[in-house]
């Protein structure tokens, strides 16, 4: 292995600055490179999380490059990584590999009017993005988020949800399936499907991008091309796949002849809408 390739494997230090319960099951962890770089990742990218005694796992960036000093990652709590992940206060100290993978085509978004879809924790991946759009709001003059839940308390980043109703030329709208009877909740109920029926936009001039559970994908899709939006680089999808190397070198994540880690995470529809088991 040369010295170049080593360093792909090699994890940095980096030390949680700040954690905060987004719901039961999420929380955001803000960190910082000990060696004061910033992390230099795009919106749509990951980066491998290690802990010493345990396997390494991918997740997304939730932050924007745009916001210095820091980058944020939004965790649920999965399995064994992730759940002492839960566990760690300020001032603990994890290894990142990365950033990896290919980002949201931002050359191609730029201009549009962006319909931006999450569903469950897809909202933290995507928030790298809102981010970014907010802070070019030049580049991005039309920005439409939708974002479904399952219940009110699965509600992530509830006050960025009205915050980023202010951003001029930005609409956010949020949906959950389930209100119990004993919530206090008074907001939409119902699929994002729903909401999406409910929009206008300009067909010709518009671009989605979908973050969310697979079964979200092919309601979405369908009610996105109802909308109008056919044809090429109009549908961008960010797909999961279990990952060891995040580089390409171990076969791990493939779909057909596709590497998730290094060919996606994010993939145009077209790219992989007939590749077997993709969506
Ligand atoms: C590109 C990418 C980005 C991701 N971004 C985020 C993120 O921003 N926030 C977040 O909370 N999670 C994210 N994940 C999922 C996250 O990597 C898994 O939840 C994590 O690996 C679980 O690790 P663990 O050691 O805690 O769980 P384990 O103890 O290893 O497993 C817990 C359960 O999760 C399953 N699992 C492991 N990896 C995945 C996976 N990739 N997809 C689906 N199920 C899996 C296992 O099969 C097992 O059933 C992302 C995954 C990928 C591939
Ligand atoms: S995780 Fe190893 S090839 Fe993708």
């Amino acid at each position: 292995m040369n010295p170049q390739e080593a360093s792909i494997y090699a994890p940095r230090p980096a030390t949680l600055l700040q954690v905060e319960n987004l719901t039961p099951q999420e929380k955001l962890f803000r960190l910082r490179l000990d060696d004061g770089c910033e992390l230099g990742q795009q919106p749509g990218q990951f980066v491998q999380v290690s802990l010493a005694g345990f396997t390494e796992a991918p997740i997304s960036l939730a932050s924007s490059p745009t916001r210095q000093g820091f980058f944020e990652l939004g965790v649920r709590r999965a399995g064994r990584l992730t759940g002492a992940l839960h566990q760690l206060l300020p001032g603990a100290r994890i290894g990142v590999r990365g950033p990896f993978g290919r980002p949201f085509a931002l050359e191609v978004l730029r201009g549009r009017q962006l319909l931006l879809l999450a569903g469950g924790c897809g909202l933290a991946p995507l928030r790298s993005l809102i981010q970014y759009c907010g802070d070019h709001p030049q580049d991005f003059p039309r920005v439409h988020i939708l974002y479904g839940a399952r219940s009110p308390a699965d509600l992530m980043f509830q006050q960025e949800l009205l915050d980023w109703r202010q951003i001029p030329g930005f609409s956010c709208r949020y949906t959950v399936d389930n209100r119990p009877a004993t919530s206090c909740y008074n907001g939409e109920t119902g699929l994002i499907t729903r909401l999406l029926d409910e929009i206008v936009i300009d067909p010709q001039h518009s671009c989605a991008v979908i973050v969310g559970p697979p079964p979200m994908y092919r309601p979405v899709i369908a009610a996105l091309r109802r909308q109008g939006l056919v044809g090429e680089k109009r549908i961008m999808l960010s797909l999961e796949r279990q990952m060891r190397c995040g580089v390409g070198k171990c076969g791990h994540c493939t779909i057909e002849h596709l590497y998730c880690c290094k060919d996606g995470p994010i993939f145009w529809l077209e790219e992989i809408e007939q590749l077997r088991g993709a969506l």
